[in-house]
Formats: structure tokens, sequence, C-alpha cells
């Protein structure tokens, strides 16, 4: 995957109002490479969702952003990562329901459909980090 602007941005996510930081960041780009209507409500949401689990699970950590080109194709590839507690299960995290924080458990299951192309790497007492890609169906 070639990046097609050099500069990765980020956002970092110490406090609530970085989710919707986070959140207008990611859209914006999806909507610069042409990321249809309600496409990026899905992307924005997915965002808001692994910023938000950074925030409650792990404090603190950031929010990357880039530009990627495949076969002819733009996508926004959102990185997501903390170097927090980590996940002891990720399989059991990714599933519908499941939360240590007693909320919904949607958060990581949610972003995965949401998005085209979803990633999760963890390690107790490391961190986590959440890759996912959106593709612009248009070009
Ligand atoms: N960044 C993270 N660091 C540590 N644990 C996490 C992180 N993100 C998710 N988790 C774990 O995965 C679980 C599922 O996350 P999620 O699907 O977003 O649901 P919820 O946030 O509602 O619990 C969380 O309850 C938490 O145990
Ligand atoms: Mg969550």
């Amino acid at each position: 995957m070639n990046a097609l602007n050099g500069d990765e941005d980020k956002v970092a996510i110490v406090r609530e109002e970085d989710i919707i930081l986070a959140r207008q960041h990611g859209r914006k780009l999806a909507e610069q490479i042409g990321v249809g209507g309600a496409d990026l409500t899905l992307v924005a949401t997915a965002i808001s969702e692994v910023a938000r689990n950074i925030l409650k699970y792990a404090g603190k950590g950031e929010v990357r952003f880039s530009l990627v080109e495949k076969s002819g194709k733009r996508g926004v590839v959102v990185v997501a990562h903390d170097e927090g507690p980590g996940i002891a299960d990720v399989k059991l995290a990714m599933q519908d329901g499941f939360s240590t924080g007693n909320s919904l458990g949607l958060g990581l299951p949610g972003a995965r459909r949401l998005m085209d192309e979803f990633h999760i790497e963890s390690a107790l007492g490391k961190g986590t980090t959440v890759t996912m890609t959106k593709w612009a169906s248009r070009r």
C-alpha cells in the first residue's frame, strides 16, 4: 500500500473531546478521498468506538490516520493505539455483548462490521492496536 500523502496525522486521546476530534478528522479524510455519504457515518462511528475504548480502558493513547491506494482504489486507514493494560482474550472481546466495562460490548465487533478491513492486536501489559480501513467506492 502506498501512502498518498507522506505525513500521517494523529489525534491524541486523553479526554472526552478528543473522541469527537478523531471522529471528525477521520470523517473529513474519508470524504476527501471519495468515501460516500452513508459510509462517512460508519467510519465516524467506528472511530468513536475505538477512541472511546482507549479513553475508557487504557486512559490515553492516539488515533493515527493515513491515506492509501491499492489497485487504483483509495482508502483511509485508522490506527487506534494505546499502551494500556491490553486485552486478555481478544476473541472474546470481539464477540457481541462482551464487556468488562458494564457497557454494551458492541464497540469492537461493531467497528469490525462498519469498516472494510479490521485487525486487532493486543498483549496484556503492553497495549492494544486496532487497524481498520475503509475504501472509497468511486475512483
Ligand atoms: N483499548 C483497550 N484496552 C483494553 N481493553 C479493551 C480495549 N478496547 C476494548 N477492550 C476490552 O474489550 C471489551 C469489549 O470492547 P467493546 O466491544 O468496545 O465493548 P465495551 O466498550 O462496551 O465494553 C471491553 O469491555 C474491554 O474489556
Ligand atoms: Mg467500547
